[in-house]
Order: C-alpha cells, then structure tokens, then sequence
C-alpha cells in the first residue's frame, strides 16, 4: 500500500439503556482481533474541552437550556473533537469507534427537542464538511426496555430525565434516519440476548474489516 489509507469511522447509536458501552466494548476486542488501529471516543467529549461542555449538557441544573443553546453546545463539543482527534486519527489510517455521533442530533434535538432537521444540517455542513460515519450501529429497543436498564444505573444525567414521550421520538428520528441512509446503518435489535446481539455486530464488522482489507475488491 504506497498511500495511506484513510481509518474507518464507525458510530454506535441507540436511546438510553441500548446496551452501548457493553457493545463497544465487544467492537473495541474484534477489531483488537484483527489487528486494526483504533481508537474508542464518545460524544458529546472525547477531548478534555469536549469533556467540559459534556459536563454543561448532562449535568441536570436548575436554569432550564434553551434547545438552541443545546445544539450548539453539541456542536462546539464536536468541533473541538473532529478537528484535534477524529480527524487526525482517520487521516493517519487509525479506525474511530464513537459512541454517538451527529445522528444523535438528528434524533435528540432534531426528534426529542423539535429543532428542524435543516437547521441541524446546516450546522452539520458547517462543522463537518463532508465528513460522515462510513458505518452506523443504531442498537435499536423499545423505549421501555431501555429506560429500565438506564434507571437501574442510578442518579439520572439532564436527558435520563426526561419522559417516556421524549425517547419515543427519539427512537423514531433514529429509524427515520435509517430509512433515509440505509445503506450507511445497520440495525441491530438490541432487545435479543447479549449473544444475538453481539453475533449481529461481528456480522457488521467483518464487512467493514473486509472492505478495509480489500477481501472484497475482487
Ligand atoms: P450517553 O448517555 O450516550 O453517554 O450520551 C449523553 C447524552 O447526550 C445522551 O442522553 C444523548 C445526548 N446527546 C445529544 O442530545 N445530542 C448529541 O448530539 C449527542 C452526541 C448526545
């Protein structure tokens, strides 16, 4: 290979208590398996100044944040985590793993919160350009299913504690998004047993290894 090739960027997605964290675990060891270079991020954060603006959208507090001040706080986290990690690693030929990406705008602010999914594109090509996941994993469960797991964790973040009605449209913008991109998603029913869910992740991923690997380039 004379020129380096560009990493993967993988995200994972899903409403509260999908399983996310157990998942990326398991992604973290197959492409460990495999020999890839990666590295494991989460947004909002990911970079110590990303980390701090985290802090200010999940921290429940008494002044309630308006829905722009919201995505645009989104949006500084993710500047600030595309151009000093995301973008680096891809360009040095290392895969990203993210935890949550722009679909989770599209689906919390866009869906939950009501801002126009216009609005969240404009912004998206302004931070972004033209850079996009090349795969998305929307682990994909029942509202009520997620909410339980998410509950049993303990004291709830500023978006844990929002209502059922919430997630629900959350969980729709998400299967919108699927519909609109289906060949960049695969969903996965995150509500079978951790081994169904994880043999459904290895499928994804040795795709993704073998599209790297050039296996499927004839
Ligand atoms: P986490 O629970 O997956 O760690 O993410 C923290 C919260 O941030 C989660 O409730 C979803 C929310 N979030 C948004 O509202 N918009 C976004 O763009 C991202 C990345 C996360």
């Amino acid at each position: 290979m004379s020129q380096q090739q560009r990493g993967r960027f993988i995200t994972v997605e899903g409403t509260e208590g999908v399983g996310k964290s157990t998942n990326i675990d398991f992604i973290r060891k197959l492409l460990d398996k495999a020999n890839i270079p990666h590295i494991v991020t989460r947004e909002p954060g990911g970079t110590p100044l990303a980390e701090e603006i985290r802090n200010l959208l999940v921290v429940p507090r008494e002044e309630s944040m308006t829905e722009l001040a919201e995505l645009l706080l989104v949006f500084a986290a993710r500047a600030q985590h595309l151009k000093t990690l995301i973008e680096p690693a891809l360009v040095k030929g290392v895969w990203v793993l993210c935890d949550r990406f722009t679909d989770a705008t599209f689906a919390y602010q866009g869906g939950g919160r009501g801002l126009s999914a216009d609005t969240i594109d404009q912004l998206q090509n302004l931070i972004q350009g033209d850079l996009r996941p090349d795969c998305t994993l929307l682990l994909d469960a029942p509202v009520d299913v997620g909410m339980a797991r998410a509950g049993a964790r303990g004291a709830l973040d500023r978006f844990e504690q929002e209502k059922q009605v919430f997630f629900d449209k959350v969980r729709s913008a998400y299967l919108q998004r699927v519909e609109q991109e289906p060949e960049r998603f695969s969903v996965v029913d995150a509500s079978a047993d951790l081994a169904t869910v994880q043999a459904n992740i290895e499928l994804v991923l040795q795709s993704q290894i073998s599209l790297y690997k050039g296996v499927n380039n004839g």
